[in-house]
């Protein structure tokens, strides 16, 4: 089949690519001119573990397409996906401009045959139908189109994976030809197919962020109680994830979730509830929580700390990924230097987007091992896997402070006692 993906993002580009390994025939439409060439050339653009060799493969056998014209791609396609961003307003209200821009786009370039435009982009209910009344606005009254809604649930650092093994394949359309279609296209995925109509799939994406973010949230709220309490948060934690109507997968607590996401769908459902006149006091409390996660661990670094001086390890919003969006390395980082205190930084992959926020004014180390050197503290963000065995001797050998604040529980609080540090963790009883 040949099909185009309007965006070239985690979820544009990683679907696009697989697709194609399928043996389909994929366009990719961009909009900005270095970057077609750089993904032309083989270059992923953004960090994502197996992308490269899926993209370099693909462009070999001739079956991924990227340009910046859609004329073509638009009339040879079956299927275009609209896989742009939604980055949040001020208000934390989606912004939908580039999503209706792109849609007018598409509908001047469909042709007589029957095309279905299927929106991955994570929009507010009602949203689709918007796209639908764009697409008859511009389109040639000869060109048959129909839209569908086609929610994408990957997660970065295992979005491969996630497409090929995906938890629900959801398509909401009251079209059955591009039902029909879209099953087709899906038919090498692995999960359960979810047929519904559009509503019920645009606030099927938007439900599903809000719930893994809620269970962080209560995770994080809990680890609060139990630094009050002298309770053990991970012992409280896998108690009560035995219980299998609970789980305690994505219970982890922490330093708050970040990524493109989770911060951004949890803010727009708020902003969706009050225009539909629903209190979201609820989802509120999830985000308040989450800030309040931050405050708490900086609040920590700030009461235990003689010299202004830190290593952070882990700036990246979760490991496997170069990705800063609302990373809680961030918030830290800002914060620790309008107290005044020194930084270096360590991440294996997220360091050149964060020199591009924060420039000279922090340092950066070439490893875990310098960013310790003559410390007198340690603050990891991030649960690398390269920090979970490091040489934590050598480690307490460099610093000038043997001081951890973990704000993601990598290590057991015995070990780092006996090798003699204090160490701050999240919802753990420190050990001074
Ligand atoms: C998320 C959803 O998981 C995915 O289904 C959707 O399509 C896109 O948004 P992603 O943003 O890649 O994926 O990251 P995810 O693994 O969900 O983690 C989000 C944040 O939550 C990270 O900052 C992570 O560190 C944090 N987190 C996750 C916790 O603090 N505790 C946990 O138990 C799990």
């Amino acid at each position: 089949m040949t099909i185009t993906f309007v965006g070239h993002g985690y979820v544009g580009l990683v679907t696009a690519c697989v697709f194609a390994d399928f043996g389909n025939d994929v366009f990719v439409i961009g909009h900005t001119p270095s970057k077609i060439d750089r993904l032309k050339n083989g270059d992923p653009i953004i960090y994502e573990p197996g992308l490269k060799e899926l993209l370099e493969k693909n462009l070999k056998a001739g079956r991924l397409h990227f340009t910046l014209d859609y004329k073509e791609a638009i009339a040879a396609s079956k299927i275009v996906f609209i896989a742009v961003g939604t980055p949040p307003k001020e208000n934390g209200e989606a912004d939908l401009s580039i999503v209706f821009e792109v849609a007018e786009k598409i509908a001047k370039n469909l042709k007589g045959d029957f095309t279905v435009v299927s929106c991955k982009s994570t929009v507010p209910v009602g949203t689709n139908k918007k796209i639908e009344a764009i697409l008859y606005q511009y389109k040639n009254p000869n060109a048959e189109v129909a839209i569908a809604s086609c929610p994408e649930f990957l997660r970065e650092g295992t979005a491969i994976y996630d497409t090929l093994n995906a938890d629900r394949v959801v398509i909401g359309s009251s079209s059955q030809k591009a039902i029909d279609l879209l099953i087709e296209l899906h038919k090498p995925i692995n999960g359960k197919r979810i047929i519904t109509d559009l509503a019920s799939a645009e606030l099927i994406k938007y439900t599903s962020n809000a719930m893994l973010a809620t269970k962080i949230s209560f995770a994080n709220l809990i680890s609060f109680y139990c630094e009050k309490t002298g309770a053990d948060v991970e012992t409280v934690l896998d108690a009560v994830g035995i219980d299998k109507r609970i789980g305690r997968i994505f219970m982890n607590p922490g330093v708050g979730y970040g990524g493109s996401c989770l911060p951004k769908d949890v803010m727009a459902l708020i902003n969706i509830g009050k225009n539909l006149g629903i209190d979201p006091g609820f989802l509120e409390a999830i985000e308040k929580v989450n800030l309040q996660t931050r405050k708490n661990f900086l609040a920590k670094i700030l009461e235990n700390t003689n010299e202004k001086n830190i290593a952070i390890w882990g700036l990246s919003f979760k490991p496997d990924t170069d990705d800063i969006r609302f990373a809680s390395s961030l918030y830290l980082i800002e914060k620790l230097l309008g107290n005044g205190f020194k930084i270096n930084v360590y991440d294996p992959a997220a360091m050149e987007n964060v020199r591009k926020t924060f420039g000279d004014k922090i340092n950066y180390s070439k490893d875990p091992y310098e960013a310790v050197k003559n410390v007198s503290s340690l603050a990891i963000l991030t649960e690398w896997n390269e920090f979970k065995q490091i040489d934590l001797l050598k480690v307490k050998r460099l610093m000038k402070c043997p001081l951890i604040f973990d704000g993601r529980n990598i290590y057991p609080t015995d070990t780092v006692k006996a090798l003699g540090f204090k160490y701050f963790s999240i919802g753990r009883q420190p050990v001074k």
